[in-house]
C-alpha cells in the first residue's frame, strides 16, 4: 500500500489511485533524496500535485492528469557541481542565464517523464510552463496554470518554513514531514 505525505487527506485514496505507477516507479523514488527548499523534492512534488488536484477537482476540471503532470513536474535529477559549473563557464553573455537549473529543468522533467511514463498532450504542458515567467512559452491550459500558480505558493511557503520556522501549510492543509 502507498502512504504518502497526503494519504490521509480527505482525497487522498482518490488522489494516490490516479499516480500509483509514478509512487512506485524505482526512479522517481530517487527524488527522495534531493532536498528541495528544506523538504524531500519526492514530498514537495506530492503536495504540489496534490493541492492542484483538489483545486481542479472543485473547478470540474481534468483531476487525473493534473495529478500526474504536478506530480512529474519537478521529475530531474540534480547535475554533479563540476558539470554546472562546465555548462555555464561554455555559455557565453545573457546566455549564461539559461543554464541555470531554474530555466532548464522544466524541460528535463517532461523529457524523464516522457522516457519512464507515457504522458499526454496536457500533463507535457503542465510539466514544460510550471515555472513560467521563466519559461518563455505561457501555459496553454488552465490546469497548467492551477500548477504553476500552486507551485510557487508552495515554493515560498518551503522557503519560509527553512528560514522562518514557519509552520508549513499548503493551500489545502498542514503537511507531514519525516522526523
Ligand atoms: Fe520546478
Ligand atoms: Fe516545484
Amino acid at each position: 500500500m502507498i502512504r504518502t505525505v497526503v494519504s490521509d487527506r480527505k482525497y487522498g485514496p482518490e488522489f494516490e489511485s490516479y499516480v500509483q505507477d509514478i509512487l512506485l516507479n524505482p526512479y522517481f523514488k530517487i527524488l527522495k533524496y534531493y532536498t528541495h527548499h528544506g523538504i524531500e523534492r519526492y514530498d514537495h512534488c506530492v503536495t504540489v500535485a496534490y493541492d492542484s488536484f483538489v483545486i481542479a477537482k472543485k473547478l470540474n476540471l481534468d483531476v487525473r492528469s493534473v495529478a500526474r503532470g504536478a506530480l512529474l513536474h519537478d521529475f530531474f535529477f540534480d547535475l554533479p557541481k563540476e558539470q554546472k559549473k562546465e555548462m555555464r563557464k561554455s555559455t557565453k553573455g545573457l546566455k549564461k542565464i539559461t543554464t541555470f537549473q531554474g530555466f532548464t529543468h522544466p524541460k528535463t522533467a517532461a523529457n524523464n517523464a516522457r522516457h519512464y511514463f507515457e504522458i499526454n498532450a496536457l500533463e507535457e504542458d503542465i510539466i514544460e510552463k510550471h515555472m513560467f515567467p521563466l519559461t518563455i512559452k505561457p501555459p496553454r491550459h488552465l490546469e497548467s496554470w492551477i500548477v504553476n500558480g500552486v507551485d510557487t505558493s508552495i515554493a515560498l511557503k518551503e522557503l519560509f518554513k527553512t528560514f522562518g520556522k514557519h509552520p508549513y501549510l499548503t493551500i489545502t492543509g498542514k503537511i507531514k514531514t519525516q522526523g
